[in-house]
């Protein structure tokens, strides 16, 4: 509901001219009082700053600088070191496309800065890409998200701002959030408008230029008042510069903060589903990508990420369900949070079945064995090694005290640091000289590269037997086997020597 002039203000907006009027409207339990300036209240409205200088925030404004060289886009971070990276030719985030866009845009109308007081006082939208970890203590710890750093940001936003600012969720955050920064941002004064909007990113790392050039949808919401919609058009009026209108939907802010939620959860629930199937085809002799293809091609279910693998990994999907099982126990469906939460119980048992998996092909001992892992990213194409299953292989292969030689062509400066507590594992870029002299390969993320390299001479280099675990089903199979490998896939029959 919308009460327009309940309550009466007058203040001057930043360009001195006197605007007058409140509102207050009421959604659910959250009253929250708005003051009403008109539209020339936003002066800086071609101003453009991003909060968060992460794999979101960097390439979804350089996306937004390159499409709309009218608009002047300034991205900044609390890590100054990572700004230092932006504004040079070592990028903090390795994404196919995105050194091209920076280069065009970096310096012109696209500026990477520190001073983040500056950046709020100039601009009139502000999108903030802050993580949004999962919480690791007090209440909610290991499930809820922890709201710290965008907390941290509207406080300051509500503070340095001098005119009005339309502040855009960017990041993920518990369906609800809008209400909480209003009334963060309103809680001073009052005398400076604030437009809360959801713009949730669905970018995807390793194709994040293609998904931001090409989205599948862009989704705004905002209160439906006149304010919010007002603000809402002036976001839409950003992405109508490259997104054809028909892919740019608006919604209530609430039904825009779920669906990013909920788009994840249904991302990760297929994986999940998948890899339950894949282990009862072990079981079985069925073969998992025959059973893909022959259940993808039916036009309800289509056919992407049906790829069984020894699990999902990256920064979202497990954070995002266990915050959307936690808001759900919140409000006291524990049967809807214990249906989400097995989703993320399907993927820890599907990493544990493909490390007892190799313990068992080997005779049921680890200890002194070298074992390569081919590839530490979470994914192919992308450096970043966040929740990667190859992560908890090595860990659990060292446990075994086997010995790890891990290589990638991207994340191992991660793995170094992530695994830096653990000893007995080597570093080494050159896949060939990676796996020379082990017992076994562990293929961990799907990395083109590792489809064409040359496996008989690999295989001359290893150790006999000579093994190779296939989790994310990449390899030519039978090939390896002819080569002389033991070859165990997901999901399918593995194909060994022995008799
Ligand atoms: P990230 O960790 O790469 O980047 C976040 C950045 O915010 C960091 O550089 C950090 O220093 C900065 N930051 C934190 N507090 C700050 C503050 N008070 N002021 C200024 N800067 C601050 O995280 P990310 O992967 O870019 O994710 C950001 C959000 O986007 C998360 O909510 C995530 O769930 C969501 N998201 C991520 C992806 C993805 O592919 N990584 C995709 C879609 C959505
Ligand atoms: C995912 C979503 O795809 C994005 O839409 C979303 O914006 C993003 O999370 C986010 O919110 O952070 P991302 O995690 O970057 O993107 O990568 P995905 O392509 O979704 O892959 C996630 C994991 O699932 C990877 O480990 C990948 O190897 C694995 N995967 C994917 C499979 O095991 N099988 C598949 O069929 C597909």
């Amino acid at each position: 509901m919308f009460f327009p002039g309940i309550l009466c203000g007058r203040q001057p907006d930043v360009a001195g001219r006197l605007i007058f009027g409140f509102s207050i409207f009421h959604e659910g339990s959250g009253y929250v009082r708005i003051p009403k300036i008109t539209m020339e209240g936003f002066l800086e409205r071609k101003n453009i700053l991003c909060i968060g200088a992460g794999y979101v925030g960097g390439p979804t404004m350089a996306m937004i600088a390159y499409k709309c060289p009218q608009y002047k886009v300034t991205v900044v971070d609390i890590n100054h070191e990572k700004i230092a990276r932006w504004n040079s030719d070592d990028l903090p985030v390795y994404e196919p496309g995105l050194d091209e866009i920076i280069r065009a845009t970096r310096g012109k109308n696209l500026f990477f800065e520190t001073d983040i007081d500056k950046g709020i006082r100039e601009s009139g939208i502000i999108f903030v890409g802050v993580n949004t970890p999962t919480k690791t203590f007090g209440a909610g710890a290991g499930k809820a998200a922890d709201l710290q750093y965008w907390e941290k940001t509207a406080r300051q936003i509500r503070e340095a701002s001098e005119s009005p600012k339309i502040v855009v969720e960017k990041c993920t955050i518990p369906v609800k959030t809008a209400l909480a920064m209003e009334r963060i941002l309103t809680s001073k004064d009052g005398s400076i408008r604030f437009d809360v909007l959801s713009n949730p990113e669905f970018l995807a790392e390793g194709t994040a230029i293609r998904d931001l050039e090409f989205p599948d949808r862009v989704l705004i919401g905002s209160r439906e008042t006149p304010n919010g919609i007002e603000a809402r058009k002036a976001i839409v009026d950003i992405y109508l510069n490259w997104v054809p209108r028909e892919k740019i939907i608006e919604s209530n802010i609430w039904s825009s903060e779920l669906s990013k939620l909920v788009a994840n959860a249904f991302l990760a629930q297929r994986i999940s589903s998948i890899n339950a199937i894949s282990a009862l085809c072990e079981k079985t002799e069925a073969d998992i990508a025959e059973v893909s293809r022959a259940i993808g091609l039916d036009s309800r279910l289509g056919s992407k990420f049906l790829n069984a693998s020894v699990g999902f990994g990256g920064s979202c999907f497990k954070k995002d369900i266990l915050n959307l099982a936690y808001i759900c126990r919140g409000y006291g469906l524990d049967d809807v949070a214990d249906y989400w939460e097995s989703v993320v119980g399907i993927n820890e048992y599907q990493k544990e079945r493909f490390i007892l998996g190799i313990l068992n092909a080997m005779f049921n001992t680890l200890a002194g064995k070298r074992i390569c892992l081919f590839g530490f990213a979470f994914k192919a194409d992308t450096g970043d090694t966040r929740e990667t299953p190859a992560y908890t292989v090595a860990r659990r292969l060292c446990e075994e005290k086997a010995e790890l030689i891990i290589t990638d062509p991207k994340a191992l400066d991660n793995a170094r640091i992530d695994l830096q507590d653990t000893d007995g594992i080597t570093y080494e870029p050159d896949p060939y000289k990676a796996a020379r002299g082990c017992d076994a390969i562990a293929v961990m993320t799907e990395w083109k590269l590792y489809t064409e390299l040359d496996y008989e001479r690999i295989y001359d280099s290893m150790s006999k037997p000579a093994f190779i675990f296939d989790g994310r089903n990449i390899m030519d199979h039978r090939r390896l086997h002819e080569i002389g490998f033991n070859v165990y896939p997901i999901g399918k029959r593995p194909l060994v020597h022995f008799t």
